[in-house]
């Protein structure tokens, strides 16, 4: 499974031969000028919730690459009926779907969620993925929540993506407990470093998971790494 990290909380990631983009916002992210949107390729666009800092280039990529966007179903829907962009898959909290790459649920986050528009964007959530090439568990903007604890009854992660910038979503303390409440010690970072509000200390936030033999992993936006 290769990994790409494309700022803010976008990642690319590769399952075989099907390409996932969840939560696209480069085109507006000062720190990501270097990414060519267009040059994205794209089957699936997971989005967590509708916050301009997770949808942005949403559209384009799913243009471009005629990609599924697979959210709530008030997000999927608002692409539908503003944007006559049908090719989406709606989900709600708790449900799970097998695609062709493997199968994903839509688990709780806590946070907020409204679309560019105004438009009500739905619960915000996060995705379980299991896949023959591996299980992980994209966090989205969250707080540390307990319902965290109901992922590992059912699927042992390989990785997690997790916000740690604190300010929006849990900081770096929250998000080392959040690794023991999903029983997952590999951990990559999001949402950090865009905007004031969320400048990290990258060697103390890792230190902070080494400390509990836990291993959290800063990419470099453009970088890739393979888990
Ligand atoms: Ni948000
Ligand atoms: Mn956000």
């Amino acid at each position: 499974m290769k990994i790409t990290f494309y700022g803010h909380a976008c990642f690319g990631i590769t399952i075989g031969d099907t390409n996932i983009i969840f939560d696209p916002f480069i085109s507006p992210n000062e720190n990501a000028q270097h990414i060519d949107v267009n040059s994205i390729k794209a089957d699936y666009i997971f989005l967590s919730h509708g916050h301009a800092d997770h949808v942005a280039d949403a559209l384009t990529i799913a243009k471009n690459n005629n990609a599924t966007i697979v959210s709530n179903y008030e997000i999927v829907s608002w692409y539908g009926a503003v944007h006559n962009y049908g090719n989406g898959h709606p989900m709600n909290h708790g449900g799970s779907w097998t695609f062709n790459f493997g199968k994903v649920k839509y688990v709780n986050a806590i946070h907020s969620s409204v679309l560019p528009d105004g438009t009500y964007g739905g619960n915000p959530g996060g995705f379980v993925f299991e896949t023959s090439q591996g299980n992980f568990y994209f966090a989205g903007d969250t707080a540390l929540t307990m319902d965290m604890k109901l992922i590992p009854m059912f699927t042992t992660l390989d990785f997690a993506i997790l916000p740690i910038g604190d300010n929006f979503t849990m900081g770096v303390a929250e998000a080392v407990v959040a690794a023991d409440f999903i029983d997952c010690d590999t951990i990559i970072g999001m949402h950090f470093d865009t905007f004031g509000y969320i400048m990290l200390d990258h060697e103390a936030a890792k230190s902070a998971f080494a400390q509990k033999d836990k291993k959290l992993t800063l990419l470099g936006i453009g970088d890739s790494m393979s888990l």
